[in-house]
């Protein structure tokens, strides 16, 4: 049976991620922060591990305990959601923390084994915000934006022992509790002077009838974890794949 090590599994796409795979009759370690198995299945083939992937301890003891892997979803994240001159620049260090030297560390722990295996896929969790810019979220999109050129030179070098790394970039997707999330634990206090078109633009973005589904992201990277013909980057959401187009891109 193979077996896929998913980050930020306490909620929203990671949970569902897991969830889906488990369905598919892969053993999955789900991992998270708290552990907790609400919202998974009750499963041999389930097991919840203990996560931080900002804290090396953590990493090391998750990945001792995962055993072999044949893919790994670097999915956990956190939003800030404000303009530059809002955003407290030690919470935009701790945004890159988690969203990309988080992603890079678990990444680099799990190497040793999917080499020595030569086969393996990793999926990371990107944003279409990296496909078409949108205000108030520069700092976020600037730790997705790196982790995209990661994830692209990375897959190079991984390449050479048979091991694929792939980006899933879903839209704006109210299914899960992505903005609250971040709002709590980074803050979301606007300057004055942006205040009118901070407002407004998220509530242009709210009235957007076309979202992303969390089944979108979910197929996403079951395709990019399954085909080894996926693309590296897979926009996941009617609104992303309309960022793609607007911008004249393709998926990749
Ligand atoms: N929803 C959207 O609109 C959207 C759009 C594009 C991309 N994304 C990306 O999709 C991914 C999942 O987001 P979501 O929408 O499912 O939101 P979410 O429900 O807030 O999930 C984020 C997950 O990341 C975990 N996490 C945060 N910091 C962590 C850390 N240091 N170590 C381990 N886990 C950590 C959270 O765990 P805790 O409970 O411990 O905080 C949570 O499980 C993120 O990478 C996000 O950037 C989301």
């Amino acid at each position: 049976m193979p077996r896929i090590l998913i980050t930020g599994c306490s909620s929203g796409f990671g949970q569902a991620i897991a969830r889906h795979f488990h369905s598919q009759g892969w053993e999955v370690v789900a991992t998270m922060r708290t552990p907790s198995p609400s919202g998974l299945p009750v499963s041999d083939r389930l097991t919840v591990l203990p996560l931080d992937v900002t804290d090396a301890d953590s990493i090391a003891a998750a990945i001792a305990k995962a055993g072999p892997l044949d893919a790994l979803v670097n999915n956990a994240g956190v939003g800030m959601l404000n303009v530059l001159e809002g955003s407290d620049i030690a919470r935009a260090r701790d945004v890159f923390e988690t969203n990309v030297l988080g992603a890079m560390a678990v990444t680099r722990a799990v190497m040793p084994g999917m080499r020595a295996m030569r086969r393996g896929v990793i999926v990371n969790i990107s944003s279409s915000v990296t496909i078409r810019p949108l205000p108030a979220l520069s700092v976020y999109t600037a730790s997705k934006a790196a982790l995209n050129a990661f994830t692209e030179s990375f897959a190079l070098e991984a390449a050479e022992f048979g091991i694929r790394a792939r980006l899933v970039l879903p839209g704006s997707s109210p299914e899960t509790s992505f903005a609250r999330n971040g709002i709590s634990r980074m803050g979301m206090t606007v300057p004055e002077p942006y205040e009118s078109f901070v407002q407004e633009f998220f509530t242009s973005l709210r009235s957007s009838p076309e979202k992303t589904t969390t089944r979108e992201v979910v197929e996403a990277v079951w395709r990019a974890v399954t085909e080894d013909t996926a693309p590296m980057r897979q926009a996941a959401g009617a609104d992303a794949r309309r960022a793609l187009r607007e911008m004249g891109l393709a998926e990749v």
